[in-house]
């Protein structure tokens, strides 16, 4: 079993014992932290093979971005300033018409990359040809829960929801249990009730949870509503949708009894700011849902909608976005905000006693910050760093399931270069069909 000795000048566990400690470190043995304590403090006999980290680094658990679409890599800046329905229908969905498995493989390749080299450490995304995106994750090292996306109103919407159902069963608990699957209906709005029901029930058969875009825009809270009589949390909460772990994605437009099952349900949120504030979809009412005691991660939504699937400016933007949206500078404080980006996502991914947290037990998922910067100094409050100031080229090192996948920002598990070329290829090859 492989072991490794992590330092750093400073340790912010989010555990809720020991939430920050000065001058630390970190025993890993094979995929799971053995110790964490001050340096010098790891178990006499503990011999390890290699020692990361040192002066100036700050370690921390790695982020975990709740909600993306990986291979939309393929799309990022492709489409960009048009309303939500114009940019789908007009844009992203003819594009996404010629994406072949080859081209899915190469985006969820350049999306694990880039999530390695901006600090993130699991995700939860939702696409097509997810065998594929699971050889990718499999490849680079990286954690995910997998679901493949689903339309009930497309033509082929009953044939891929048996695709998901068979994707489960292949593929939970692959890659020494780093990937999981979840069942992936888009939304209500593309998803009719009896989809969804039938979505629920093969997900309670196979014991796992479902991925979903809930009360995202105006739009979709006004239609649902016209055309049920309820809201769209309402509509899925009177079908049975939150009896089962959700990841409910967005939920922007909310009323009290809305955000009230989301915090009795236990669902988790993905709450995805940048992605609602370029598509003009309105501003999350956080600091709302958090009193209530919901679980709220964040997350990045696809790269076509963000443009990059950075975690700290996902950071920075939701603790500043409260901050404007209440009017109030104490809202969603650097410590909150850190929580949901780990932790909290942890738990929103049904990972909670996993991942998130820097502590015995726990899987080796973390990341090291170099804090020798200008921006990062002097050191007053180290989470302040990472909420208001840290940028992802700070990012020195990035480990999951107790595996180095970049040291001193060379990524180990992916052949850069080779990532770039095929993603120019599969590019050009679907713009030369888009102009068809
Ligand atoms: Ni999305």
């Amino acid at each position: 079993m492989s072991r490794l000795l992590i330092k750093a000048d400073n340790l912010i566990t989010m555990d809720n014992d020991n939430m920050i400690i000065n001058g630390g470190e970190i025993a890993v043995e094979g995929n799971r932290i053995i110790h964490v304590g001050p340096q010098g403090s790891s178990p006499a006999d503990f011999k390890p093979e290699k020692v990361v980290g040192g002066d100036n680094m700050l370690a921390m658990p790695g982020f975990v971005n709740c909600h993306t679409h990986a291979s939309m890599t393929l799309l990022r800046s492709y489409a960009d300033d048009l309303p939500l329905m114009k940019w789908l229908q007009e844009k992203i969905w003819p594009f996404e018409d010629n994406m072949t498995a080859e081209d899915n493989y190469w985006g969820a390749m350049l999306c694990c990359l880039e999530m390695i080299k901006s600090g993130t450490t699991a995700f939860a995304d939702m696409y097509m040809h997810m065998e594929r995106a699971a050889e990718a994750v499999k490849k680079t090292g990286m954690r995910a829960s997998l679901s493949r996306g689903l339309i009930g109103i497309a033509p082929h919407g009953a044939q891929a929801l048996e695709e998901n159902r068979d994707f489960v069963r292949e593929y939970n608990g692959a890659a020494g249990g780093r990937i999981n699957c979840m069942f992936g209906p888009h939304a209500p709005y593309t998803c009719p009730p009896e989809y969804i029901k039938q979505v629920i029930e093969y997900a309670g058969e196979l014991g796992t949870g479902i991925h979903i875009h809930l009360a995202e825009t105006q739009t979709e809270y006004k239609d649902i509503y016209d055309e049920y009589g309820k809201t769209s949390i309402q509509l899925m909460d009177s079908i049975g949708l939150f009896e089962l772990p959700v990841i409910a994605a967005h939920c922007v437009h909310l009323d009290d009894a809305d955000i009230k099952i989301l915090a009795d349900k236990k669902a988790g949120i993905a709450h995805c700011p940048e992605s609602n504030m370029k598509l003009a979809s309105g501003i999350a009412p956080v600091k709302k849902i958090m009193e209530s005691g919901a679980v709220v991660g964040l997350g990045t939504d696809g790269a076509s909608s963000n443009n990059n699937l950075d975690m700290l400016e996902e950071l920075h933007c939701a603790t500043l976005l409260q901050k404007v949206d209440t009017k109030d500078p104490t809202a969603l404080p650097a410590c909150e905000v850190l929580t949901s980006a780990t932790k909290k996502g942890a738990e929103v991914l049904g990972l909670q006693q996993e991942i998130g947290m820097l502590k015995p037990g726990y899987k080796a998922d973390l990341i090291l910050i170099n804090m020798n910067k200008p921006h990062l100094r002097p050191l007053h409050n180290p989470m302040a760093h990472i909420a208001y100031a840290a940028s992802s080229s700070d990012i020195d090192t990035t480990i999951v399931d107790g595996q180095v996948l970049m040291e001193n920002r060379r990524v180990l598990t992916i052949d850069e270069d080779e990532v770039y070329g095929k993603i120019d290829e599969c590019t050009s090859r679907l713009l030369s069909e888009a102009a068809k």
